[in-house]
């Protein structure tokens, strides 16, 4: 018999389409996640494309702990696990399947400890990573990001259609760079559109969780290294406020 493993809720955070934001929205909302008191790691599951190095802006290497799992780092509050910190930056990563599966399985079965909540930053699409990750490690939901575009809108569509079809939750929608504040003038525009994917989540009869609007400042901060959610203002209230309706999302769903 297997020892029982401890019971941690699994938040995948997808999107149709590939550039959305998806790194952004889960490594912030991580971030946000532990400000009110959560234990929570971020799982770099972009196994192609990692992110979270430099979007937390942590490059440790991780250390293999007792029984050769790998232990997280911790930055920002967070503990955090991708294969950036495993490979040299820069280097391409071309895997299959089963090779896939086993680096995504170093990441998810590290030595994660007492964490309570898991992030898992997903690579876009619906592809192998997604169906390892669902069938394997049974997410307790899934949030979707999109922009608030159409077309945005159409692959997020068949994003939440495969987690409907492997039964996970569709915990709520992300609408991402809706409205852009002009950092002169303070004039917002909106260069995407905006509501569209609030109007969608009604539609399709998913929660809407917020929306984070576009702007320079969370675009330089990931650059930099330093999530907004950890700082003060209106990106961080944004992403707290993501973050506050997750949780209520994540208790009703009974997860
Ligand atoms: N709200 C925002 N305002 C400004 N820039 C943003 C915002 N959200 C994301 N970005 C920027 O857009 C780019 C893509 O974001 P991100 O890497 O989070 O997307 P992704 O969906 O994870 O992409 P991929 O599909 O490649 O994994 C990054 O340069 C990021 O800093
Ligand atoms: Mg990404």
């Amino acid at each position: 018999m297997t020892a029982e493993k401890p019971r941690r809720t699994i938040i995948a955070i997808g999107s149709g389409k590939g550039g959305v934001g998806k790194s952004t929205v889960s490594a912030n909302v991580a971030v946000a996640l532990a400000r009110m008191g959560r234990k929570v790691g971020l799982v770099d599951a972009d196994i192609y494309g990692p992110s979270q190095p430099r979007i937390m802006g942590n490059h440790d290497k991780p250390e293999l702990g007792e029984d050769k799992k790998i232990v997280p780092v911790e930055t920002f509050g967070v503990r955090m696990l991708s294969i950036g910190q495993l490979i040299d930056p820069g280097t391409a990563v071309a895997w299959r399947g089963p090779m896939t599966g086993s680096a995504l399985g170093n990441l998810m079965d590290g030595d994660w400890g007492d964490t309570e909540m898991l992030v898992v930053d997903l690579p876009p699409g619906t592809g192998d990573v997604q169906m390892t990750l669902v069938q394997k490690w049974k997410p307790a939901g899934a949030v979707i990001v999109s922009t608030p575009q159409d077309l945005s809108l159409i692959d997020a569509t068949r994003a939440i259609d495969l987690f409907r079809k492997l039964h996970v939750p569709i915990l709520g929608f992300v609408e991402n760079m809706a409205g852009y504040a002009c950092p002169h003038c303070g004039e917002v525009s909106d260069p995407f559109g905006s509501g569209g994917a609030e109007a969608a989540a009604k539609v399709m009869g998913i929660p809407f969780l917020g929306r984070v609007p576009l702007t320079l400042s969370i675009r330089r901060a990931s650059d930099e290294g330093v999530p907004p959610a950890a700082g003060e203002g209106a990106d961080a209230d944004a992403f707290r406020s993501i973050a506050v309706r997750l949780i209520e999302e994540v208790n009703r769903s009974g997860s």
